[in-house]
Formats: C-alpha cells, structure tokens, sequence
C-alpha cells in the first residue's frame, strides 16, 4: 500500500557479515523465497478463490522451480476488505481458503520438499470485525476499552489531531464512533483499527498469536507495516512534511511513524523468533525515508529485523545507474544481510513496471537475472517467473462485467497485480474449474507455466536455469559483490567473486535497447588470465568465449564461470 522514495544510500565503511561459510550461515541467506497471494494461485475446491489446498498441490511445481521458501500473503479468516489485511481471527484459517489442518498439511507437505513456510503477521491493526474491536466499542469501561487508540474529538466537533490515513474515503485517520462517542485511529483504512501497543496486553495477545504459529511450524514471518506500530502519546499533531508528497506525508509523520517504541517491539520479537529452534526469520515491511532509518530496522546489534525490505531499490529504473544504490545496500552500515524484490502485491507487477512495452520479455529475463545474482535474499512473486503482466484496471472492470461479476470487495485499485497464476492455456488458465475471482488478463495464452516449460527460451526456463545456477554456484550465494566496467552507461556488470579460490560468477545485463559489445579485464580481481565458460546466455554463445569481446543484443544478458 505505501509509496516510497527513491533512497540513496551512502557506501558504509562497515564491511558485511559475508565471512560466515554457506554451510553454518543461517538458511535464509542462501534461500529464495516465493511470495504467494493465496486468493489466486490454484482453487481446488471450484468456487473460483484459490486456497490453501491449491499451494500444496502446486508444491511440486515450486520443487522444480527451485525456491526454498514460501511467504503467504495473509489467509487468517477476514471480512477481505483489505484482502486479508484485515483480520478478524489471528489463529485460525479462513474457510475460503480451508482449515488449520490444511495448513498443517501444507506446512508438512512442504517440510517433506524442504520448503519452508512464513507467513503474514498484522500487528498494526485489526478487522473493526474483530471480537476485541467489538468489545473494546462497546464502551468506555470494558476490560478491552483501552486495546485501541481512542480519544475525544476536540470541542468543535473536529478529530482529535490532524493526523491523516491512506483511507482513501476519508482523509482522517480518526473516525468517529456514536456508542462509545468517541474517535479510533487507523493510519490505514477505517475498517482497519489500529491496536494500542501501549497496552502490554496488546503485546501479550499479539506474541502469543507469533508464537502460536510458531509452534505449527513456521518458519518465520513478513511483518506488515511494521513502522506504524506505535504513535505518539500526547497525539500531537504532525507539522507539515517538507515535501508536498500527500503519501509521503502520510507515510512518514513525525508523530505517527517509525517510533522508538517501535524498535523495542522489533527486538522482543527477534528474541522470540530466536528461541525457537531452525533460524526463524523476520522479513519486514519497513517503510523508511532516509537511508539510516530503513538501516535502523536490522537493530544497531542486527538484533531486530533480519531481512528489511528496501522499497528505495523497488522502485528502480533499469539502469547501469543502479550500481550505487544497490552498493550501498550490499554494504550498508548495519552490516545486514540485503533482502531484492521487484513485485509484490501492492504494486504494478515488474514485467509491465519495468518493461519498455516492446522488450517486455526480455527485460524480464534482465530483472531475473540482477534479482537472483545479486547477494542477497531474493523474493520472487507469484507469476513474476512467467512474466505475468499487470492487468490494466479497466481490463478488470470489463472482464468482471463480461463474466457478470459485480465489482465488489475485495477487489480493489491494486487488484491488477493480483489476478490468478496462468498455469495453462485451458479455461480460466487452469487456475479454477469456476470463474475465478478476479477476471484472467489475456496475456494467459502465451504467459502460462505449461507452454513456456516447453519453450527453452521462455522466461519461466531462465528463471529455472538461474535458481539451478545459485545451487551449482557456492558464489553467487553469499561471496563477495563486485563491481566491473563501473563507467559503462549502459551494461551493469559485476563479478561474485568466489573466496575459497574455486569459480567466481561474472554477470553483464545489458540495460538498453540497443546492442552493445562488452570487453572485460579482471586482472584487477586477481583473475589476470581469466578463463570464462558460458553458464546462461542470451544469445547462443560460445562455450569458451573470449571475455575481451562479448556481444550482448538489446536487454541481452550474460553470465558466465570465471577462473
Ligand atoms: C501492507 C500490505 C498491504 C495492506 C496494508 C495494510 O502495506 O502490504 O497490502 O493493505 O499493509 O495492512
Ligand atoms: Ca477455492
């Protein structure tokens, strides 16, 4: 849901915690996880919204695939205002999607193919459908009156501060309710009622729902909107942003974002995690607006989040540019492990995102190749592997006219990116035997799994080759990050430079659309006489190739073994 600035992060000094060798690392370093929107990946039961049963079904296609982990986008049973996001039952299963035994069935089920599974937690807000938001309503007295934020409207009938949310109904972040005649607070939608993390029996109630999936298996969790939990006790207001960016503004209010009281939530939750067994990890959703406050959410002692999200490096222009940035964050001064997506379920899919509208699949092919390649945790979203295209959200208004579906909850304006897993060129693109939830883009007939395993050159194919490569190649998971021909403004290369003196991995992406022929010289890295043999190619290249001439053709991409 949030917008974020392009951040520009300085070079540290500090070097990476990069020393640890791949076979004591924690397993989420080397891991690729695969972000799953349960809605839409496969419905086995024929009412056209996909469940859980549907990923355990698809977990052999995952195997082959190559990830190691899956993160669910929320499937806690919900009214689905916001698709999940609200919840109103943190321990258990929404019968849309099926029960805790088929959760524990999928958590099996993916342990016996060493695919681990995390899941969403929602800590800010919850459903106003939940019990506790039901009670806490009810009046000013109750045992859980104080689990929210509530607070008299100033005289004049006005909120109680001028602090705004990303409902896009209503511009406050308080609304008023008669019973209790008083005003919630929500920086999210009104039917999304922010917990009061003041309260430590908020605190308490949320760790155990942690810690009851923690105990089904979980290997950890995606942390929403994890720098709003707290806002600030007087409720002042927030002065003026110093941009005139409305989101920003509501992003990141002095009072009402990224709070102290944040982190200390951070670290407890850490300890949590780190006393079960099998590295448990933390991803978090971190909004952040300078560079030391998204590098503040690893914890000064990389004791609170492990793996932050950078949404300054999501936001990216293909661009040789990008070497900067992604520097900084490779060394950033907290010394933690870098976390690369391109999609998510907030925002315009990458292959639409990203592509110049003629080289769309080819430059996905390029995403690939820099998200897998770079050191770090990748997350691939669901259908990014196919070069699934974001569907246009009048494509979705005709189709769901089309099909006589009315336009309803859930579906909202960022549903374009959440349209069902083209699995085949069948009917409703093998996802359902029903109509499906949400209506299929066209893009299904030449973008489905089933045609593109076929094809050799299919983006689904390079992804599978990649995934292979980061398993045959100890360096591209966690050795160093190198920079070559640092001056080209059109092809990013970069050298994973193995430091046990086996094969290092070169990797030249060719930003533009026009050819380009590239020439390296590695005796700087020690590698004077550099062998290279060609391990992913866009075009049919030489086996042995000479690293002095490499031709790339528009958004061609090369990778190579170098020794
Ligand atoms: C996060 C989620 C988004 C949701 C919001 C409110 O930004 O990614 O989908 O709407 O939090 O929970
Ligand atoms: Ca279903």
């Amino acid at each position: 849901m949030l917008a974020f600035i392009g951040l520009t992060l300085r070079a540290a000094t500090r070097a990476t915690d990069a020393s640890e060798a791949p076979a004591t690392a924690p397993w989420w370093k080397h891991a690729v996880v695969y972000q799953i929107y349960p809605r839409s990946f496969k419905d086995t039961n024929g009412d056209g919204i996909g469940d859980l049963n549907g990923i355990t079904a698809k977990l052999d296609y995952m195997k082959s695939l190559g990830i190691d982990a899956i993160w669910l986008n929320p499937c806690y049973p919900s009214p689905q205002v916001d698709t999940g996001y609200d919840i109103s039952d943190y321990k258990s299963i929404d019968p849309q999607y099926g029960t805790l035994a088929d959760f524990d069935r999928l958590v099996s089920e993916a342990r016996k193919r060493d695919i681990r599974v995390l899941m969403d937690l929602v800590l800010l807000h919850t459903s106003d459908q939940h019990p506790w938001f039901a009670e806490s309503r009810s009046s000013r007295t109750n045992p859980k009156a104080d689990w929210y934020v509530w607070k008299d409207g100033k005289p004049n009938g006005q909120p109680p501060n001028n602090w705004k949310s990303f409902d896009d109904k209503d511009d406050s972040a308080w609304t008023y309710d008669p019973r209790r005649k008083q005003y919630y607070y929500h920086i999210f939608r009104r039917s999304q009622p922010g917990l009061n993390w003041r309260n430590p029996e908020v605190r308490k109630a949320m760790f155990d729902v942690a810690r009851f999936w923690l105990d089904r298996g979980v290997a950890g969790f995606r942390l929403d909107a994890m720098a709003y939990l707290y806002e600030d006790s007087e409720l002042r207001d927030n002065p003026p942003y110093p941009n005139d960016n409305k989101f920003d503004a509501i992003a990141f209010g002095k009072y009402t974002w990224n709070l102290p009281e944040g982190h200390e939530v951070m670290r407890e939750l850490r300890s949590l995690v780190d006393s079960y067994p099998g590295d448990r990890v933390l991803i978090g959703e971190t909004d952040a607006n300078s560079t030391e406050s998204l590098v503040g959410m690893y914890g000064k002692n990389l004791d609170e989040i492990q793996l932050p999200m950078n949404f300054g490096l999501f936001w990216v222009k293909l661009s040789p540019q990008l070497r900067q940035q992604i520097a900084a964050w490779d060394h950033n001064a907290a010394g933690g492990w870098p976390l690369y997506f391109f999609s998510n379920h907030d925002f315009p899919r990458s292959y639409t995102r990203l592509g110049d509208g003629t080289h769309n699949d080819q430059i996905a092919k390029v995403v690939a190749a820099l998200l897998l390649t770079l050191r770090g945790t990748p997350i691939i979203y669901y259908g990014e592997e196919i070069g699934m295209s974001e569907a246009s959200e009048k494509s979705i208004r005709d189709g769901m006219v089309r099909t006589g579906k009315v336009v309803q909850p859930p579906w909202d304006n960022r549903a374009g990116a959440r349209t069902p897993m083209q699995w085949d060129e069948g009917a409703n693109s093998g996802f359902s035997e029903a109509r499906p939830w949400l209506p299929i883009p066209d893009s299904f007939r030449t973008h489905n799994v089933a045609s593109e395993s076929s094809d050799p050159d299919s983006i689904l194919n390079v992804y599978r080759r990649l995934l292979a490569l980061r398993r045959s190649h100890p360096a591209l998971l966690q050795d160093e990050l190198i920079f070559v021909n640092k001056e080209d403004p059109s092809v990013l290369s970069y050298l994973r430079k193995n430091s046990d003196g086996g094969p290092s991995v070169l990797v030249a992406l060719n930003m533009t659309d026009q050819a380009h022929i590239v020439s390296f010289d590695l005796s700087a890295q020690e590698l004077r006489n550099a062998k290279a043999k060609t391990l992913l190619s866009t075009q049919q290249g030489e086996a042995a190739p000479d690293l002095a001439h490499i031709s790339l053709p528009p958004f061609g991409l090369y990778i190579a073994e170098v020794q």
